[in-house]
């Protein structure tokens, strides 16, 4: 039943209830006042009737004393409340008043007339040769008081019906905003949280349009962050899951769907320890312990199982799951990174670093041992060729004059000897620059260079060097040295070039300075195929030297236009201690 109904409903029963209490009233006052009337009446028309039977009992005679009376009734008609009735000595009736012309022909209700007519007795005078009744007649009493009654009662319906299309009307006409209200609640309901009140009439409808924005605004923040949270939950890249107070998995996400193999459907409400290798229960129950007294974990490494048994290396964190309104633990989030790709990264690190240091240990063995060939080439074959080379001009002087064809042969011997000893010379200095050892980079450098310039004259070779290269420690130096080295015998070699440019400098922040070495040519560059073909031993070493010092080696080359090497050498904690040798080798 609508509300307009519903306050019609109420206004017709207390109306009902009103007029009942009203009726009960007017019906009591009514009788009061009809017996009140009656009594006055009575009382009056006795007075009347018992002055005239006074007087009339004077005459002597009965006959006389009746027709006396019989005239004063005559005369005296319809008193208006009262039937009067004279009666003779038989009891035959000799008179009776007429009725009353009032209204006549029309009376109350018998129902009204019950309760509202007076009880009075009827009243018999005795007189002369007979008796008179008086007998109270109410009716025209009633008849009035009916009348009245029913005035009034359609007074109030007419009230009623007024107040009732008054208020039918009104309150339909303040309830409608009701229906803009319904209406935007029954489409929130539908899921548009988009949906606002329009400014609404009176205050009370104002004060819910304003209610009902402001948690539609909320609803529709709480569920953009919702699906953005959901969002974020569905498309993280760790596996996110939820354990209930049991233990029992209450939620799952697609990345854990992934990591494990188990679907959403398949593992939700199974307990979590079936994720975990057996050997590793004991820390479940740990991780459990610091959850629900509210710890977190931010990152463990360890071991999880895969639907098919296979052990998985994983870090997770985890936080315990708060009732916001109880604050209360209901359960614990986890969140689970697959790190077998990030171990064996790390391993590969180390191995590669182990590599590094292999490198660097076979390069610095190989350049004691090209230092002891140095010297062995040195001391024994250089004194042996030496030794040749004097007796050769001491034979060669003691035969000159006397035996021609010795003199000849011996000199032949000292010009041979001469020739090895430049070509041992320039194999010990290949072997080991032992320039560096006194002279330091950059003189070796230019040395070196030099004898490139005279050995190939139709090549330009330029050396630009940058930087305090003194104190660079002996395995960047040697390091630096064989690549500048490589790099101009290719040059020589293969690049059919006019022009070598080598640069070595030194630069960036104390601290993290380096060593760039560059080398260019113009000459051929590399072929396509060349570029695209595995290198060599030479370029190999260049880039291995490099790294094992944590450096970089790059090639550039553009067909035709030549080849350019760049080396970074990072000094760091290189520079200045050449006792890193030592240690490597
Ligand atoms: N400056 C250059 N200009 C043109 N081609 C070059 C140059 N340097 C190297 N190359 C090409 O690259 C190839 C690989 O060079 P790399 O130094 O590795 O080997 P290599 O010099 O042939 O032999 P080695 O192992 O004795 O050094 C060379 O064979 C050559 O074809
Ligand atoms: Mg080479």
């Amino acid at each position: 039943m609508s509300l307009r109904v519903r306050i019609n409903l109420l206004l017709t029963v207390l109306t009902a209830l009103f007029t009942v209490a009203m009726l009960k009233i007017v019906v009591d006052d009514t009788r009061r006042s009809i017996r009140e009337e009656m009594e006055g009446a009575n009382r009056v028309t006795l007075q009347l009737l018992s002055t005239v039977i006074r007087d009339a009992q004077l005459v002597s005679t009965s006959d006389a004393s009746e027709s006396v009376l019989l005239n004063f009734l005559r005369e005296l008609g319809r008193v208006r409340a009262h039937e009067i009735k004279l009666f003779d000595v038989e009891d035959d009736l000799v008179y009776v008043s007429p009725p009353s012309v009032y209204k006549a022909g029309r009376f109350a209700p018998e129902w009204f007339a019950r309760l509202v007519k007076p009880d009075l007795p009827v009243i018999n005078l005795p007189v002369h040769g007979g008796n008179i009744t008086v007998r109270v007649d109410s009716s025209r009493s009633v008849l009035d008081a009916w009348d009245d009654l029913k005035n009034l009662l359609a007074l109030i319906l007419a009230f009623l019906v007024a107040v009732n299309v008054l208020v039918f009307f009104l309150v339909g006409r303040s309830l409608r905003p009701v229906q803009t209200v319904l209406t935007g609640l029954r489409r929130m309901e539908r899921g548009e949280l988009h949906v606002r009140l329009p400014e609404l009439p009176t205050p009370e409808f104002a004060a819910i349009s304003h209610t009902f924005n402001g948690m539609a605004d909320a609803l529709e923040q709480s569920q953009a962050e919702n699906s953005r949270l959901a969002m974020i939950v569905r498309q993280s890249g760790d596996a996110i899951m939820i354990l209930d107070l049991d233990g029992r998995i209450s939620f799952w996400n697609p990345a854990a769907e992934r990591l494990f193999g188990f679907s959403a459907e398949e593992i939700v409400g199974h307990p979590g320890r079936l994720l975990v290798p057996h050997s590793l229960v004991g820390e479940l129950a740990e991780h459990s312990a610091i959850l629900r007294a509210r710890g977190t974990i931010d990152h463990v490494e360890t071991r999880r199982r895969t639907k098919d048994g296979r052990p998985v290396d994983v870090a997770l964190a985890a936080a315990p799951l708060v009732d916001p309104v109880t604050k209360s633990v209901i359960g614990e989030i986890y969140t689970v990174r697959d790190i077998t790709e990030l171990k064996r990264a790390r391993e590969a690190e180390i191995e590669l670093a182990q590599n590094r240091q292999l490198t660097q240990l076979i390069q610095s063995s190989l350049e004691e041992e090209r230092r002891t060939i140095a010297r062995e080439l040195h001391d024994e074959l250089g004194q042996c060729i030496t030794a040749i080379r004097t007796v050769g001009t001491v034979v060669a002087q003691k035969t000159e004059s006397t035996r021609p064809d010795i003199h000849q042969s011996a000199k032949m011997i000292v010009d041979v000897a001469a020739r090895m000893y430049d070509s041992v010379h320039g194999i010990i200095r290949q072997l080991r620059p032992s320039a560096l050892d006194h002279l330091g980079l950059q003189d070796t450098l230019e040395d070196a260079v030099d004898q490139w310039r005279r050995l190939h004259p139709e090549i330009e070779f330029v050396l630009d060097v940058s930087g305090d290269l003194h104190d660079l420690g002996e395995t960047v130096n040697i390091t630096a040295y064989r690549i500048v080295q490589e790099c101009l015998t290719n040059v020589v070699k293969h690049a059919r070039a006019r022009r070598a440019h080598v640069s070595v400098s030194r630069d960036g922040p104390a601290g993290s300075e380096r060593l760039k070495v560059v080398v260019r040519d113009d000459g051929r560059g590399l072929t396509e195929p060349e570029a695209a073909r595995a290198t060599r031993f030479g370029q190999l070493g260049m880039r291995e030297r490099a790294e094992a010092l944590g450096g970089t080696f790059e090639l550039h080359s553009v067909e035709g236009q030549g080849l350019t090497v760049t080396v970074l050498l990072p000094l760091g904690a290189r520079a200045g201690h050449p006792g890193e040798a030592r240690v490597a080798s």
